[in-house]
């Protein structure tokens, strides 16, 4: 999919634009657009709004050929709902175009669509509303099919129509949001991947892709030099498994060399049974998607990288598999963390916290200006938050809750919301182990809290946010598949963090 910007005025109109389709909106008060009155000179269009055959509803659709006085081929009307739409209706109206494009015999389109039409929302963030919507739609994932889907008909090209006054700032809005849908689909691809294919090497070897391709650094540490390090905790994790771990470390400089940076770890399990506290059979394929953190991170640079952010940011990846056999950590064996704190392994499926509390202490090094956390790390968040929400977790002061803000505000902006849930002592003693110095379980109650709580003894010497995503990185049931959240999150996070370091 190639997406473009045509600027239009006085005399570059949508109606003598030339393209195999030009798409403009109906409201469902059968007002027409401000596009599709350009559009109407001779009438068909509101004739056809007048006849019902279009009602104006979110995504509702009509497509007319080479209606009078228009010099596109065809005219795509799509019902936007009411004149101020939701940011649910524009989505649902912009899908319906989308599946209409794709079977569509035109190879290019136009879409002129009100870039004020949505409450509370300006152009740029309709722009990208648009270009997510049609590349998720747009996305498959075929290449493990012998057979793949059919090949890819209808529009392969589409220009957004702007006002002339605004096409500069679009051209930039849109190579951002296209940047942004080529992280979404990375990460997605890795979530997808089954274990067998996405290994811990596999993501090492896509992170130096990454890094060569985008000129990026990047180090990959062995069990060798994990040893060294004293990640106790984390190789505990190891000892089942026949893969070797990876620990790998990205570097996007892009901001001044004095600038702290602001630093991503992820959860990159790519293969949880649950260890020798063996998972239940059923849907245990799904805990192939256990490394969909360390895939937003990557996701994440994908976007960054492309924009040229100018911010630094550093990606940190704790990756092994959790598998049980004859040297694996046993429920009761008790692990020392990189930070020295002990730990008692209760239960061997707690495993994401036990590699990222040493990720979190290899990251002091860095001086920090803030660290995020991205884990597929409870089930039991899902049962608090169900698939709307990731879990966003911090302690509670001045310092964190405007970190905390500025993520739940770079998850609204994007759809890819966070809803905050408490850290406070009187949890943390739900982790009391009479052997060591910690537990790695907390018992039933508020699990996820207790396992940002298990996080947070490990973040004491920067501010730091966890994210728990195990209820919005992937799709169970009929449409089984990653999303690609949180990178829409993330990306705009650290967006929003090198325009408050540019000012
Ligand atoms: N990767 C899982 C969390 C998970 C489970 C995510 C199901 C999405 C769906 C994690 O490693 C895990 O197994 N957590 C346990 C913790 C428990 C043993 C305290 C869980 O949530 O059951
Ligand atoms: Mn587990
Ligand atoms: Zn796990």
């Amino acid at each position: 999919m190639d997406f473009s910007i045509k600027s239009v005025d006085a005399k570059n109109t949508i109606a003598t634009t030339k393209a195999g389709c030009i798409v403009v909106g109906i409201f469902e008060n059968k007002n027409l657009s401000p596009s599709a009155q350009a559009l109407d000179s001779k009438g068909a269009i509101s004739a056809a709004v007048k006849s019902g055959d279009i009602s104006g509803k979110a995504g509702s659709t009509l497509l007319i050929r080479q209606p009078e006085g228009v010099a596109a081929l065809r005219v795509l009307l799509v019902g936007l709902g009411k004149e101020q739409a939701s940011d649910k209706d524009f989505h649902t109206a912009i899908q319906a175009v989308a599946n209409v494009l794709a079977s569509l015999g035109a190879a290019d389109a136009v879409l002129a669509l009100p870039l004020d039409a949505v409450k509370e929302r300006d152009a740029a963030w309709v722009l990208r509303a648009a270009v997510l919507t049609i590349r998720d739609n747009a996305y498959r994932f075929d290449s493990l099919k012998s057979k793949k889907d059919a090949a890819a008909v209808g529009v392969k090209k589409i220009a957004f129509a702007v006002p002339a006054t605004i096409a500069a700032a679009a051209r930039e809005t849109v190579a951002q949001s296209v940047a942004l849908a080529n992280g979404i689909d990375l990460t997605k691809d890795l979530g997808n991947l089954p274990g067998n294919y996405c290994t811990p090497t596999y993501l090492a070897n896509t992170a130096k892709k990454l890094a060569k391709d985008f000129q990026l650094g990047i180090e990959v540490l062995d069990r060798k030099q994990l040893e060294a390090l004293k990640m106790g905790s984390f190789l505990s994790v190891t000892n089942g498994s026949e893969q070797p771990p990876k620990f790998i470390v990205l570097k996007h400089l892009g901001g001044k060399q004095k600038d702290a940076p602001t630093v991503l770890v992820g959860k990159g399990i790519t293969f949880d049974s649950g260890g020798i506290s063996l998972k239940p059979g059923a849907g245990m394929d799904e805990m192939k998607y256990d490394m969909c953190g360390a895939a937003s991170v990557l996701g994440a640079f994908r976007a960054i990288a492309e924009m040229k952010l100018k911010l630094n940011v550093i990606g940190v990846i704790a990756s092994c598999e959790n598998m049980p056999n004859g040297r694996a950590t046993k429920p009761g064996d008790i692990v020392t963390s990189m930070s020295g704190q002990t730990i008692e392994v209760l239960n061997t499926d707690a495993e994401g916290r036990l590699i990222l509390c040493d990720a979190l202490t290899y990251v002091e090094r860095f001086k920090p200006a803030a660290v995020v956390d991205i884990a597929t790390l409870t089930g039991a968040c899902v049962t608090a938050l169900g698939h709307h929400n990731s879990g966003l977790f911090t302690r509670h002061d001045k310092d964190h809750d405007d970190l905390a803000s500025a993520l739940l505000a770079a998850g609204k902006k994007t759809g890819d919301t966070a809803w905050r849930m408490p850290i406070e002592d009187s949890y943390q003693e739900q982790l009391k182990s009479n052997f060591a110095d910690m537990a790695n379980i907390g018992g039933p109650a508020a699990g996820s809290v207790t396992a940002a709580c298990f996080l947070e003894r490990f973040t004491k010497k920067y501010t730091w946010a966890h994210l728990d995503i195990a209820g919005t990185a992937w799709r169970s049931g009929a449409t089984k598949g990653a999303t690609g959240r949180p990178v829409p999150l993330l990306t705009t996070f650290l967006i929003d963090r090198a325009q408050g370091e540019a000012k």
